[in-house]
């Protein structure tokens, strides 16, 4: 019977255990769980996703201050145009993250960014520019494009000097995206590094609709493998979505896989960025407690815990700290749908909003409990309390579960 660690995922000479922590914004997926897979041989992801709070928390910077300083006269306007990034500051905030994590890494794994190209920032090009750029000036192993698969960004990339050489992949969910990502990206005589196929079961925004249900990973993976042999292309795809157990990894590892992307088990560590309370939600989930549903103003499913906060809020738009999620003409779904409830309920002093949230101040307060779908089994990995809570568990304990473990079986800790 085979475990995960029989196998290995190989970038060129470089061998890593086959087990990558999938990127988890907003600092879900902290430095510190990062630096973990990576001690233990393995690939973690840091998020790009609001780098300036990110880095105002880990680094005492003040970026989003300046910003709702510099912006404060527009907090009770409607329109969003004016909002407008700072290069500077941007390209500032991402190399304290990133470089910072990079310094302390330790081990033979690797460290990649998982770059959210929806968040448009009402600057889509420039801005993911100076993030893509500035993470590999702080020294990335790698970046992994996802959410809103933006087809132009490794052309973005492609005078700076660490474009050959740093590793670059993307995430897709059909084979369709992908073929339209190689098509676009033909002249330009370079391929992506490795391929995440993420299947309808994964957290965060899915590549998928309301139908998600009817898809299976599997059968992405065949089709894509398929159709990259029949152009002659040997790049690893990386199976996401629905892995809880090594065994579960070891299947897709022995039909195709080069390794799987996992992101729910390691919800409940120490080092993922959740606050305790919130893991202790994660923990408490049964089934029905979790949904897929439409609020993310980024118009892609999102799956996340029914008692989630965010869902009916109707706080006031936080662009003026915030604004990731502003297309290039400083507009949100979140704003209308706001302004919508505003104007229908002019006396009213609590809004509701149900059919958008707010997802940058949601995400931000982790408010929006996003989760994989099988997070209602998280309390089958751990202890329950004399006080009724669950353990915690270390990510050590959690990746070295999935690199050795068969049957289907799931180590309890200490
Ligand atoms: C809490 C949470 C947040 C996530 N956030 C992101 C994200 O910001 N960007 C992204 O590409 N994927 C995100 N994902 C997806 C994961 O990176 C990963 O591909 C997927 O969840 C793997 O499936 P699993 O959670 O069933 O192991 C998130 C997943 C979770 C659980």
């Amino acid at each position: 019977m085979k475990r995960v660690d029989d196998f290995r995922l190989k970038f060129g000479k470089q061998e890593l255990v086959p087990i990558i922590i999938g990127g988890m914004g907003v600092d879900i997926s902290t430095a510190e769980l990062a630096l973990e897979a990576a001690r233990l041989g393995g690939i973690g992801h840091l998020s790009d996703a609001m780098m300036e709070d990110v880095s105002d928390r880990r680094f005492d910077t003040s970026f989003v201050k300046e910003k709702t300083k510099q912006y404060k006269y527009n907090i009770n306007n409607s329109d969003k145009t004016d909002i407008k990034f700072d290069l500077g500051r941007l390209a500032e905030a991402t190399k304290n993250h990133v470089g910072k994590t990079m310094e302390a890494k330790r081990g033979d794994g690797m460290i990649f960014v998982n770059c959210m190209e929806k968040l448009t920032m009402n600057g889509p090009r420039e801005t993911l520019k100076v993030r893509l750029a500035s993470s590999l000036d702080a020294g990335i192993d790698g970046i992994t494009l996802s959410a809103g698969l933006h087809f132009g960004s490794f052309g973005l990339m492609e005078d700076h000097p660490r474009f050959r050489d740093a590793k670059l992949g993307i995430i897709v969910s059909s084979v369709r995206a992908l073929q339209i990502f190689l098509r676009k990206n033909a002249k330009l005589n370079r391929l992506p590094d490795y391929i995440v196929v993420e299947g309808p079961l994964a957290g965060g925004h899915l590549g998928f609709g309301l139908d998600w249900a009817k898809y299976d990973l599997q059968t992405i993976i065949a089709e894509i493998a398929l159709y990259l042999k029949t152009e002659n292309l040997d790049i690893p795809l990386i199976a996401a979505g629905g892995i809880f157990t090594g065994s579960d990894a070891v299947s897709f590892l022995e039909n195709g896989a080069a390794a799987v992307q996992v992101a729910t088990r390691f919800t409940v560590t120490n080092e993922c960025g959740l606050p305790e309370d919130v893991k202790q939600e994660y923990f408490k989930a049964t089934e029905s407690n979790i949904e897929v549903n439409t609020i993310s103003p980024t118009g892609y499913p999102m799956r996340m815990l029914t008692n989630t906060p965010a869902i009916g809020s109707g706080i006031r738009p936080g662009c003026e700290s915030y604004g990731y999620l502003l297309d290039g003409n400083g507009g949100c779904a979140y704003i209308t749908s706001y302004n919508r409830e505003v104007a229908a309920h002019p006396d009213e002093k609590n809004i509701v909003v149900m059919d958008k949230t707010c997802l940058c101040t949601h995400m931000r307060n982790f408010k929006c409990w996003t989760c994989g779908h099988y997070t209602y089994r998280l309390k089958d990995t751990t202890r329950q309390l004399p006080d009724g809570s669950y353990q915690l568990l270390t990510a050590e304990h959690v990746f070295r579960d999935y690199q050795f473990s068969v049957d289907h079986q799931i180590a309890l800790p200490a």
